[in-house]
């Protein structure tokens, strides 16, 4: 996988308080369950989530993807769970169905989806649907011995790397070894847990206020974060939401809304970027970061993004907030395909990436990538600053932006820039290039952490 994924979360699973003994959406959950460890299975062997629930009915798909989502959360502790219970390895199907229902009735960072006993019967039964009665017989010997002695295990447990972090012994290496221990057990810890829903108000069609005001007429409690952002405790579905069909806001994390300002606004002694400026989004799909570039400012700008389908997004995200852009898909790497020669005044740079900084939106990614795509998207984040940094007019700006924690797709890659370039240095004034974590601060009043974003802004001479 060489691209990161979009930035908005994917649809909010639905939100529960408690603990339900039964399934919602009118479906038997020993279906559900069998339907997101069919997925999961899908995702150990190499495919993304949202493409493995491609295959689940419209209608089923909320409550599915809820659980699947939820599972890969505690994904690690559940596989090492059934490797020690379980007397023989079960066949792949019922061993997916197992990892999920280990995962679903043990305890998480949150409330959970349903009753650890209801989750338990349920998994029987799905076990039943699979194989018949031995294979009840097996996910009942397994899962009951799973709730007595979960206890027994908590340490051995947590001495295996995989199964107490969520992450691949790689991926908790590389984290150790770039932020130390305790801040790497943060970052893991955040990894696990459910994302919170964060909007973004297109200043040019409401506000704040407005938005906090029309939520709370339809009973969904909305707290202001600035001058732009809204957080919405409990998500919910975003197309039931009023004011999304109409443009006034959108999702969006509270570390990617800093992206527009940070590229557009005053900073120390250089001016804000002008309207009618002539602006890059080379990597824009589905247009997060472009729509709020256009919400903030009159800009003469371009997106590209090299993906077919997710370009129609872009246009799609334009349309739905009343924006205007030159959309292209092309390589940004390769100017010469699509750029006119005329030089941009600022470039966003929102480059692909392994996308490390949004495990919690996505927890499928730590178990699709691999190590040595840390190395390739490196040399493409290289590529495309070598690419795009000629297009850049003297005086004009530039901001790196990737959503990873891993030094080699943040600092070492603008480090090694800033060597390469002497006609390039980070823009005196603003915030210095760096790593924004994915972890809360410890204030209890503070707002959610943002997911983890490196962000770098440089100037031409
Ligand atoms: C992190 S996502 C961009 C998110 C987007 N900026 C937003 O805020 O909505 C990275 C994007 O880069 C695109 N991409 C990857 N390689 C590219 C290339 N060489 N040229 C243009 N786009 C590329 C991917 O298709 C993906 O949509």
């Amino acid at each position: 996988m060489a691209e990161s994924p979009p930035i908005p979360a994917p649809a909010a699973p639905p939100a529960r308080t408690g603990a339900p003994t039964h399934a919602p959406h009118g479906r038997p959950l020993a279906l559900q369950l069998l339907a997101a460890a069919e997925a999961l299975g899908q995702v150990m062997a190499g495919r993304g989530l949202d493409r493995a629930l491609d295959r689940v009915a419209d209608a089923e798909r909320p409550g599915v993807q809820a659980l699947a989502y939820e599972a890969l959360r505690r994904w690690g502790a559940a596989r090492w769970m059934l490797g020690r219970l379980a007397e023989r390895r079960p066949a792949p199907a019922l061993g997916h169905l197992l990892t999920t229902a280990l995962a679903l009735s043990q305890p998480g960072s949150g409330a959970p989806l349903f009753a650890p006993h209801t989750v338990v019967d349920q998994a029987v039964e799905a076990a039943r649907r699979l194989g018949g009665a031995a294979a009840a017989r097996f996910a009942n010997a397994v899962l009951r011995r799973a709730q007595r002695e979960a206890d027994h295990w908590a340490a051995e447990l947590a001495a295996d790397v995989t199964a107490r972090t969520n992450l691949p012994p790689w991926w908790w290496s590389r984290l150790v070894a770039d932020w130390g221990l305790p801040t790497a057990e943060a970052i893991a810890a955040a990894g696990r847990q459910r994302p919170p829903m964060v909007l973004r108000v297109n200043r040019r069609r409401s506000s704040v206020d407005a938005v906090i005001r029309q939520l709370a007429a339809e009973g969904v409690e909305a707290i202001a974060l600035g001058a732009e952002a809204v957080h919405l405790p409990k998500p919910a579905p975003v197309q039931r939401l009023a004011g999304f069909a109409e443009g006034w806001w959108s999702v969006q994390d509270l570390a990617a809304q800093a992206a527009a300002p940070l590229l557009l606004d005053a900073t120390g002694e250089r001016p804000a970027v002008p309207a009618g400026a002539r602006v890059l989004d080379a990597c824009a799909a589905p247009g997060g970061k472009t729509a709020h570039l256009l919400e903030r400012q009159d800009l003469t700008l371009t997106a590209i993004d090299r993906d077919p389908q997710r370009v129609t997004r872009i246009q799609d995200t334009l349309r739905r907030l009343g924006l205007t852009a030159r959309v292209a898909c092309a390589d940004a790497g390769t100017p010469a395909d699509w750029w006119d020669g005329q030089p941009f005044d600022a470039i966003l740079l929102d480059a692909p990436c392994t996308a490390s900084g949004v495990v919690r939106r996505h927890p499928d990614i730590p178990w699709l990538r691999r190590e040595a795509d840390v190395g390739a998207l490196a040399r493409e984040q290289d590529r495309l600053l070598a690419a795009l940094w000629p297009l850049l007019a003297p005086g004009g700006r530039l901001l790196f932006v990737t959503c990873s924690v891993f030094r080699d797709e943040g600092s070492r890659r603008i480090d090694s820039f800033l060597q390469r370039c002497p006609d390039a240095r980070p823009l005196p004034g603003a915030p210095p290039p760096g790593h924004r974590l994915p972890v809360r601060d410890n204030d209890p009043g503070a707002p959610p952490a943002g997911d983890g974003f490196f962000y770098a802004l440089v100037e031409k001479n």
